[in-house]
């Protein structure tokens, strides 16, 4: 495929990611296809078409199934609230076009099967937007543990915490209906579950507690009752024996865009916050007593695709420079490529361990995670 067509619905915070990420890709890996921006959808066509001259989309539409069909897309990206994702997927997968979707998949299980099910069925490339698996030092510690620099992993914490929502008079949004999803486990947990999966396999069981820190938001003058969970503490096996603890929540004043990752093995541990996401610190416990101590390693052009950024170690990528890297990700799975990405197939797989701990937080229980 010498050029790529691609296609953009939805243009809030990650529409934008999107379609800087698409304009970038190229000109920061200096290979790949060329990518047109053919068509842009919104809900309303003068922001439809305000986006699509500012973002250098041809054409311009409120109405996604007319993007859907356009013969000149290639691939499009979902961009749109959670509970659009499976309608939004499905008919892009059945017109034969490639799918990059933002997380989660989907609110129900039924929904996100089909979504499977349609990519299975077109054979096309489908992926979702787990932008954090694709940091150079998550990356990193993916070759951490395969080497075996911390021994065999046992226990590992993982906390997701952002503020949007501590503020008691922050708006209803659609974040907190129920028909998108759960809360805090499927706008949160799912990205730490990206990074277990990625670094640690998959999840055997769970038992959680959810909570409400407010029971209503403000909306349109009155007030509103939330419909979901804005914290979930989980406790965790996974598959490898090894013990977990992941706790999100988006009320949480101070915390910006935290991600703290800990992982404890026979042979040292290592940490990671997103807050810092140039750096992470690893111990090893074969040091001599005396030297003994976290050393903090600082990202640079020896941790690919840094170098792709910039010559300079230390200098830093950002949120943004994910999701570029994501974009290169999906164009080379898309050209039939090996890639690191969330495709549908291990996206199911998220969503199976979500449903299973908000279920054993209504039976108060451990559950074992169905996967099928
Ligand atoms: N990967 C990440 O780190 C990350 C971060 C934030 C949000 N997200 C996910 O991205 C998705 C969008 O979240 P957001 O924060 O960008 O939301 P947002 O509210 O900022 O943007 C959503 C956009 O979709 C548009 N939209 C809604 N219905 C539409 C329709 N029928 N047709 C076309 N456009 C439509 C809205 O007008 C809005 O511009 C969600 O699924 C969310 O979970 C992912």
């Amino acid at each position: 495929m010498d050029r790529v067509g691609v296609g953009l619905i939805g243009t809030g915070f990650m529409g934008k990611c999107h379609a800087l990420a698409w304009n970038a890709v190229r000109p920061v890996f200096q290979d790949g296809p060329e990518i047109r921006l053919v068509h842009l959808a919104e809900v309303d066509a003068g922001l439809a078409r305000e986006k699509a001259a500012m973002f250098g989309f041809e054409k311009s539409t409120d109405d996604w199934h007319r993007l859907v069909e356009d013969p000149e897309v290639d691939v499009v990206s979902v961009t749109a609230p959670n509970a659009f994702h499976a309608e939004m997927v499905i008919a892009a997968l059945e017109a034969g076009k490639h799918v990059w979707c933002e997380k989660p998949m989907a609110p129900t299980i039924g929904e996100t099967l089909a979504m499977r099910a349609a990519a299975r069925k077109a054979g096309k490339t489908a992926i979702l937007g787990y932008n954090y698996v694709q940091n150079p030092m998550i990356r990193q510690i993916g070759r951490f543990l395969a080497e075996g620099a911390i021994g065999e992993v046992n226990h590992l914490r993982i906390e997701m915490d952002e503020d949007f929502m501590a503020d008691a008079v922050a708006p209803f949004s659609w974040r907190s209906e129920a028909a998108s999803g759960y809360g805090a486990l499927d706008d949160f947990a799912v990205h730490p579950l990206s990074l277990i999966w990625m670094l640690l396999g998959r999840i055997r069981s769970v038992t959680t507690d959810m909570a409400k820190p407010y029971a209503e938001r403000p909306d349109r003058g009155g007030s509103r009752p939330v419909e979901n969970h804005d914290i979930a503490s989980v406790l965790f096996r996974l598959e490898s024996g090894a013990s977990g603890v992941l706790m999100a929540n988006r009320a949480a004043w101070g915390r910006k865009g935290r991600i703290a990752i800990q992982l404890y093995g026979t042979e040292g541990a290592i940490t990671y916050d997103q807050e810092r996401m140039n750096e992470l610190r690893i111990y090893r416990a074969a040091a001599a007593p005396a030297e003994a101590g976290f050393s903090t390693i600082l990202a640079g052009p020896a941790h690919e695709p840094y170098a792709k950024f910039q010559p300079a170690a230390g200098h830093g990528l950002g949120f943004n420079d994910l999701k570029v890297i994501e974009c290169r990700e999906l164009l080379a799975m898309m050209a039939g490529k090996q890639a690191h990405v969330i495709d549908f197939e291990r996206g199911t797989e998220i969503e199976q361990a979500v449903h299973a701990m908000a279920a054993a937080h209504e039976r108060r229980a451990w559950l074992d995670v169905e996967y099928v």
